[in-house]
């Protein structure tokens, strides 16, 4: 008895926090760093400003299901929160509310032993406060009560206002009713009301990664080679487009990511020429090459890879011309990922040797006609979005990019038919830097004799069910 009862008291508290849904991970960015970049968003605030940030809303997937919730990336670069229903008010500088002095407050969802019994843990007041690192946090129905005289500033930043936001009858605090308050009480200061500047505020600071961004990042383009690999190795003739799937998110899941940073996408043969393919239920046949464009998010952070396969490991003659003007083009992409180069240089590169090389193949017969194959832009930003903001002015080291070019030939295009149906797109993820950039996913194959490696001892790992 004597021993049970101080290890009693000693872990009960012990256990109360294990249940913090903060506390299973040991690498989440620390509330140090949400502040600081809180502090750097206020350095860019306009003098007399205040800025409002609203949580992602929770949307309805079917009855009763709710697709899962994501959280808003402005408002998780800012607070690490990953709830719904809460606001966050900066302001540039201090200031006197009732008795308080200070320059934020955050509002979030309150516990609730009923609702987090159906719907997962919340942090609450009391954990926003230790596990957040904010000294005045409220419970969201609280925000009716933020009386700010708007007569005093100049600029109200503001995000743009989804219409999709559900108003929840049962709760006060939901993000219907935050953003109803909100719209009520400044309605009278249109003109001070700034949505572009919050924006562009968010994408000046979130275009250059933080050495601690950076190991989140790492560790989703890892992941995310996992995944890329788990599909080189296991591919096979037969396949359903699905089943290519399940390799890689398999990776992805197995190696701790928590989503997909957008949904896959898995195009075999005629599906390779369409970019945000995501149907993902064709079976692969022999002639099949397969677009995977696929990558892992780990607490925030996304990677965006694609790679291009031949369904049976060997790629034909046609195959190999297209695949290695769209290889010879992300080659150039990546030479041109230099520090003070403009953002579009790497497309610009990627451009001119994809014209050059589909008019010498009898492609095209005019250079300008590439654009009917090579249809969207080389790079963009990667971090919390896929589409990561950033002001596409000069690359800065820091910032990370995809160099992503490919080439797609429906069928029906207006060239030899032994062209048709070849979709390739080959992209990687690129941390530029004062010298050479660093290709992030650089580990995954990318050559056709790399691929064709390691392709060639598909395992049995994978028995593909038995056609019924
Ligand atoms: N995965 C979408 C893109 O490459 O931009
Ligand atoms: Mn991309
Ligand atoms: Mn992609």
């Amino acid at each position: 008895m004597r021993i049970f009862i101080p290890l009693c008291i000693f872990l009960l508290p012990f256990l109360v926090e294990a249940q913090n849904p903060n506390d299973y991970d040991s690498d989440l960015l620390p509330a140090s760093f949400h502040k600081e970049r809180r502090e750097a968003f206020r350095k860019l605030m306009d003098s007399n400003s205040v800025a409002f940030f609203f949580t992602n809303p929770v949307r309805q997937r079917a009855n009763d299901v709710e697709y899962v919730y994501h959280q808003d990336p402005n408002f998780y670069y800012m607070t690490g929160y990953t709830e719904p229903n809460a606001v966050l008010v900066l302001f540039k500088n201090k200031i006197i509310l009732d008795s308080i002095s200070t320059n934020e407050i955050i509002y979030v969802q309150p516990r609730n032993p009923s609702d987090e019994s159906w719907e997962g843990r919340r942090l609450g007041v009391a954990g926003v406060q230790s596990k957040l690192g904010f000294e005045y946090v409220f419970e969201n129905t609280s925000f009716q009560d933020l009386k700010l005289d708007y007569n005093r500033f100049k600029k109200i930043y503001y995000p743009y206002s989804y219409n999709d936001v559900r108003d929840d009858p049962y709760n006060e605090g939901d993000l219907f009713s935050l953003m109803k308050i909100f719209a009520k009480q400044t309605e009278k200061f249109k003109e001070k009301k700034d949505y572009v500047g919050l924006f562009t505020r968010c994408a000046q600071l979130r275009e250059t990664k933080t050495s601690q961004e950076m190991k989140l990042l790492r560790k989703a383009v890892d992941i995310s080679v996992e995944g890329h690999l788990q599909l080189m190795r296991n591919l096979k003739t037969g396949m359903k487009e699905f089943q290519a799937q399940a390799l890689v998110e398999f990776g992805f899941k197995f190696n701790g990511a928590e989503f997909e940073g957008y949904p896959s996408i898995l195009g075999g043969g005629e599906n390779s020429c369409i970019l945000h393919y995501v149907t993902n239920r064709k079976k692969l046949n022999n002639q099949d090459f397969l677009v995977c464009d696929a990558g892992a998010e780990y607490h925030g952070y996304t990677a965006d890879i694609t790679r291009t396969l031949p369904t049976d490991g060997k790629f034909s003659e046609t195959e190999k011309t297209i695949y290695n003007i769209v290889l010879e083009a992300q080659d150039a992409g990546f030479k041109a990922c230099q520090n003070n180069n403009s953002f579009r240089a790497p497309h610009n590169a990627a451009v001119e040797i994809i014209k050059k090389r589909l008019k010498e193949i009898g492609v095209i017969s005019n250079e300008e006609e590439y654009i009917n194959y090579f249809f969207h832009g080389t790079s963009h930003y990667l971090g919390l979005d896929v589409h990561d903001p950033g002001m596409n002015g000069k690359l800065k080291p820091g910032q990370v990019i995809t160099v992503e070019p490919g080439i797609y030939i429906p069928e029906g295009s207006p060239c030899d038919k032994k062209w048709w149906n070849i979709g390739v797109r080959i992209e990687d993820d690129v941390l530029i830097t004062g010298g050479e950039p660093e290709i992030l996913s650089g580990k995954l194959p990318r050559t056709i004799p790399e691929i064709e490696k390691i392709m060639e001892n598909a395992s049995n790992f994978i028995n593909l069910p038995s056609e019924k």
